[in-house]
């Protein structure tokens, strides 16, 4: 693929070359000198247009061990703030050779867009509702190594399914590799058709808590209720949030994950985010391999390594 806008645009070929290669940069990083010349030469725009910590600061780290020279541009302090459109923004950047643009955007389809005014590689880093796909490579990673297989497991995603950008890019993701998924959520917050991500769907988190690998909760995202009824926090935690008791009834072995950020005492309790089997930390970290290598490839890094 030329760009990296969701996981429904990838074989299952394709995701399992991105996580063997960033099996590779995991090795590279446990070395001493981290960084490799793979991207030296290259320019890549980070243009984050919403709040982000872990997306952004794994791209910024991959970007360095990559030695490519990277640009970061945000929302708030560039002309975007002064009303300045996507069109003329991109291709004011693109005027300076960019080789790639790693987008994180409020509105869904904005990576998309970009790939109109430029013919740099585009990433997209989370747009609106729509995909994260970033995210799902991360957490396929974080599962393929924990249980060193993604086909056959049982991944049940819980929560704000309606909101959320992961579900849309993660479920689709599971089903090619494999994974059944069952998505759990309030009514009010699950999706219209999740046939269309080969899911099935419950309200009834209870009925699947025991039998997951994966419990992988959503977070309630409050931005996004758009005149919606925010479910009152400890209402919302007693029927769908991960406590400590529904944690103590998971499986022997099963992982607990969760995007970030997490709202503690709403969709998930501190027990289980600080625990054992909670893979939350282990997930930022797949994210600044899996992007390594998502960079590395779209940008021909083999070509690069072989000089
Ligand atoms: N999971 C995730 O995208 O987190 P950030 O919004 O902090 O990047």
């Amino acid at each position: 693929v030329r760009n990296l806008i969701n996981t429904t645009d990838l074989t299952a070929d394709d995701i399992t070359q991105i996580l063997d290669t960033a099996r590779s940069m995991e090795e590279i990083n446990h070395r001493t000198i981290k960084k490799v010349p793979a991207l030296r030469g290259r320019t890549i725009v980070n243009l984050f247009l919403e709040a982000s910590t872990r997306t952004r600061s794994s791209f910024e780290i991959a970007e360095k061990r990559l030695s490519a020279d990277s640009l970061n541009v945000q929302g708030s302090s560039s002309s975007v703030s002064k009303g300045e459109c996507l069109e003329d923004t991109i291709k004011t950047l693109d005027s300076y050779g960019i080789d790639m643009f790693v987008c994180r955007a409020r509105n869904a389809g904005t990576a998309e867009r970009i790939t109109q005014y430029t013919d740099a590689r585009v990433i997209n880093a989370g747009d609106g509702k729509h995909a994260h796909p970033t995210q799902a490579l991360l957490d396929l990673y974080t599962m393929r190594e924990h249980f060193g297989k993604l086909e056959g497991l049982k991944v049940a995603i819980v929560g704000d399914l309606l909101h959320s950008r992961v579900v849309g890019s993660l479920a689709p993701a599971l089903r090619t590799m494999g994974a059944k998924v069952t998505l759990v959520g309030p009514p009010t917050f699950q999706l219209p058709e999740p046939e269309v991500f080969g899911a099935e769907e419950t309200y009834d988190f209870d009925s699947v808590i025991e039998d997951a690998d994966v419990v992988y909760m959503l977070r309630v995202q409050l931005e996004r209720m758009e005149g919606a009824t925010i479910p009152s926090k400890r209402e919302y935690n007693r029927l769908w949030g991960l406590n400590a008791e529904r944690h103590a009834r998971m499986k022997e072995g099963a992982l607990v994950m969760h995007p970030g950020p997490m709202n503690r005492g709403m969709e998930i309790d501190s027990i289980p985010a600080d625990a054992q089997n909670s893979f939350v930390t282990r997930q930022v970290a797949a994210g600044l391999y899996t992007r390594m290598a998502e960079m590395y490839l779209l940008l021909g890094g083999e070509e690069n390594a072989a000089d």
